[in-house]
């Protein structure tokens, strides 16, 4: 390709730029920000270590099963444990942090303030994988 083509396509693909940015600059107020990505891999930790042994493949007391993000999305009698972007309608929030009883982990120590903040943030998020 000659240099003069090979321009052509850097300066339209910058226009290109230029336009995607523009769009995104809507006026403060007219749209919510896009909410920042919080992935299950915040989580999967805390419910690997304080929840899995328990709620897992073989036994899933209350219908939970949080070996993964899709066991987890599939939880719950009568569906769901979680509302995305709702963390205080999510039960799966309200059974850690003591709202509904009993609380999980079931007859162990509590999470900490930093793990049930981090599963409230991941739900706030939109509870993605
Ligand atoms: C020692 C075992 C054990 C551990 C560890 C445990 N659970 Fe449970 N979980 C249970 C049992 C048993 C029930 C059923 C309680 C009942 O119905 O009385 C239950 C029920 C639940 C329910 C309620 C389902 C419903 O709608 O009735 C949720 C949500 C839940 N667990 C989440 C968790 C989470 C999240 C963790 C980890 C932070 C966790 N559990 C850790 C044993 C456990």
């Amino acid at each position: 390709m000659n240099a003069r083509f090979a321009t052509s396509i850097v300066s339209a693909a910058a226009m290109c730029c230029c336009v995607a940015i523009a769009i995104g600059q809507s006026p403060a107020g007219k749209r919510k920000a896009p909410s920042k990505r919080v992935s299950f891999a915040t989580v999967q930790p805390i419910f690997q270590a304080k929840c899995v042994s328990c709620h897992n493949d073989a036994r899933h007391p209350g219908d939970v099963n949080l070996s993964s993000y899709l066991k987890l999305l599939e939880s719950g009698p009568k569906g769901g444990l979680l509302v995305a972007g709702q963390p205080d309608k999510s039960k799966l929030l309200l059974y850690v942090d003591g709202t509904k009883q009993p609380r999980m982990p079931f007859r162990q120590a509590p999470l900490s303030k930093k793990e049930i903040a981090a599963i409230r943030v991941w739900i706030a998020a939109g509870a993605r994988s």
